[in-house]
């Protein structure tokens, strides 16, 4: 027999789900949050929604689970490739290699995002000149980020040269995947964060990429995301967000538009 998920249970989870990550869950996201949750009532064998968000009211790990189901995870490898163009054309140059050049992948989802800056970083400079953490708030695609083996399809969006020197080709059970190269891994980290608290965790970075997530954020969350990421990026620093994304409904006095959807921090 099929569970549903009531229009009054839905609007609890939508309270519940803003509280905990900021997402805006939209009211036509009822079916799928329907769909996304019910595995987590066959296991616990509930008969409704609203024994789940009561177990889920008092259960903080509950709560885990139920965000790494509901929080939208796409990516691929060199998404918006006019970025990378970006960092390395305008601000790679400029690095003046005093110090280590720190990035931060906020909201990296399975890491694809982190590798491919990897990757970039690792062609421009020496291997002890760079750093990069990738976030996310779903611990489970943190856990894939670590590992970093992706199915072989996704390395059709890797340029060849870079495939040839950072992908190595699974063999055996890992046939039909590939696992980034063990040495571009050492010079990175990716932890479980929240972007609606000021991360005080991962220090200060020179780039700060925060792509294809403030779509989920209404503009109150967006402002306070976007503030607390700005915290993190050195002053004469770069915030990238997604090119179809935008600031406009927030205030950002402290950012200049540089180019699309790329901001300096000026002060
Ligand atoms: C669509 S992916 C974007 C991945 C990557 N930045 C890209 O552009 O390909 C959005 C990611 O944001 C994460 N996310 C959503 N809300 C978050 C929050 N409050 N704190 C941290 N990460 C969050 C999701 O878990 C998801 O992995």
């Amino acid at each position: 027999m099929a569970i549903l998920l009531k229009d009054n249970e839905f609007s609890t989870l939508q309270k519940l789900i803003f509280k905990e990550v900021g997402i805006d869950l939209q009211d036509s996201k009822k079916l799928l949050v329907q769909s996304r949750l019910l595995k987590r009532l066959l296991f616990y064998k509930l008969d409704s929604y609203l024994d789940y968000i009561r177990l889920v009211q008092m259960n903080a790990t509950e709560r885990i689970e139920m965000v790494n189901l509901i929080s939208t995870n796409e990516t691929y490898f060199f998404r918006e490739i006019d970025h990378y163009e970006y960092l390395q054309k305008e601000i790679l140059p400029l690095h003046p290699f005093k110090a280590k050049f720190r990035f931060w992948s906020a909201a990296s989802s399975v890491g694809a995002e982190a590798y491919s800056i990897a990757m970039t970083l690792d062609k421009a400079m020496a291997r002890n000149d760079w750093a990069i953490v990738g976030t996310d708030i779903n611990t489970e695609v943190i856990k894939k980020a670590r590992i970093g083996l992706y199915p072989e399809k996704w390395a059709d969006k890797i340029p060849v040269s870079l495939k040839k020197e950072y992908c190595l080709k699974g063999r055996g059970k890992h046939e039909g995947q590939f696992l980034m190269d063990r040495g571009l891994v050492q010079n990175m980290e990716f932890k479980v964060g929240n972007l609606m608290k000021y991360n005080t965790q991962v220090g200060l970075f020179d780039v700060v990429w925060l792509r294809n997530v403030l779509i989920y954020f209404d503009d109150n969350t967006k402002q306070l995301v976007v503030d607390n990421v700005i915290k993190n990026l050195k002053v004469g620093g770069y915030f990238f967000i997604s090119l179809t994304e935008n600031l406009n409904m927030i205030k950002t006095p402290n950012l200049e538009v540089v180019s699309t959807s790329v901001y300096k921090k000026v002060r």
